[in-house]
């Protein structure tokens, strides 16, 4: 017998945010891109944007699903790689494109890339037409487990990462861990990060299967990296349905961050990638929820110790201080009344917003951490 072998339907994990706004995430090793995108883009205009390494390894094979997807039209655009597409001059060529090829409201944008560019082009059809649909197929780690999901999209200001955004929830997420196999390895390592913290926040089960599957990982076993996606898009499909505009439950994603953008912005967003800012922020939190008493050494011990099996211990932006780092924090756009409140852990699969703590104490346990980070 002979034949086309047609890979599995995936069982879609649904994001549910209430206001008629629920999608279907797709992850899988193969995915079958036509049959999942058809319902979605038959029969409207397409704008697809990527970036310009991404676009030459699968703009063609994306455009050739598309043209069996019976859609009535379809534009390309490529950004240039990296954060500085994340602006509002970028925002701005693409509103053009689509306004010069009088882009209809019932038109479709389809992200084809990392977090860039989904926060890139999921700003552009949040505003464009008051919101048209998008669609996100992220090709790396970090988007697959995290921005893809969720509805956050931005472009930075001089003033603030991430400072111009909206809510915009995609229609679609298609989420293939063969995209990964081009990932360079700094990138793949980076995306891990969040997975960590994913698995810090989901408890024990989530944190010791990561524990096992650490070397899989990163072989780029697509068994371990489908599941470790599976796992993430579980947990955040269940914090946005309770919580899409974080109002509170939400913010506790944001786990590790207040300290790691603190260290991208100190390294101009050229030392560290976001993810490995997210590692030693994730390794600092329990740090400081350690000194402040919340959690025992194990669970950190246990935390640092994944971070180093997955070789996320990135070097700091070069003559960084306790005070510098702590004055940059003071800049998070979640400062509220003068107060910035930290995410903590207070064991794995517990943690907690905290406000309790003293600046000046808090400078002291950077200092200390920096004098170790730089022994080890
Ligand atoms: N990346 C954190 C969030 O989506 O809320």
């Amino acid at each position: 017998m002979s034949g086309r072998c047609v890979p599995p339907m995936p069982q879609a994990i649904w994001v549910d945010p209430g206001h008629d706004a629920a999608y279907p995430v797709y992850v899988g090793a193969g995915l079958d891109i036509p049959t999942l995108l058809r319902g979605h883009v038959e029969g409207r205009q397409v704008l697809l944007v990527s970036d310009e390494q991404v676009s030459g390894l699968y703009l063609d094979s994306t455009a050739a699903a598309l043209a069996t997807c019976g859609v009535a039209g379809l534009g390309c655009a490529a950004v240039p790689v990296g954060e500085g597409s994340k602006s509002l001059q970028q925002a701005g060529l693409l509103w053009d494109l689509m306004a010069k090829r009088r882009f209809p409201r019932d038109g479709v944008v389809l992200a084809l890339g990392g977090g860039v560019v989904g926060d890139l082009a999921g700003f552009v059809a949040g505003v464009y037409h008051r919101g048209v649909q998008w669609i996100q197929m992220p090709t790396t780690l970090l988007a697959q487990v995290d921005a893809a999901v969720g509805g956050k999209t931005a472009v930075n200001h001089p003033m603030g990462k991430n400072l111009l955004g909206v809510f915009h929830q995609p229609s679609c997420v298609l989420s293939d861990v063969r995209f990964l196999s081009s990932l360079p390895m700094r990138d793949l390592r980076a995306g891990l990060a969040e997975v960590v913290k994913h698995a810090l926040l989901e408890g024990e089960d989530f944190f010791s299967w990561l524990e096992q599957a650490a070397p899989a990982l990163l072989a780029r076993d697509e068994v371990a990296l489908e599941e470790a996606v599976r796992r993430c898009v579980h947990l955040k499909a269940a914090v946005v349905a309770a919580d899409e505009k974080e109002a509170g439950q939400r913010a506790l994603l944001n786990l590790g961050h207040t300290f790691g953008h603190a260290l991208e912005v100190l390294g101009d967003y050229t030392v560290l990638l976001h993810g490995e800012a997210v590692a030693v922020g994730l390794a600092v939190a329990c740090r400081v929820a350690v000194a402040l008493g919340l959690m025992e050494r194990a669970p950190q011990e246990r935390l640092e110790s994944l971070l180093a099996r997955l070789e996320l211990r990135p070097a700091l932006p070069e003559g960084i201080t306790a005070a510098a780092w702590r004055a940059a924090m003071s800049g998070d756009k979640k400062v509220r009344r003068g107060e910035l409140p930290l995410v903590l852990p207070r064991g794995i699969g517990d943690v907690v917003l905290c406000t309790a703590y003293d600046a000046a104490w808090l400078e002291t346990v950077l200092k200390d951490f920096l004098r170790e980070y730089a022994i080890l």
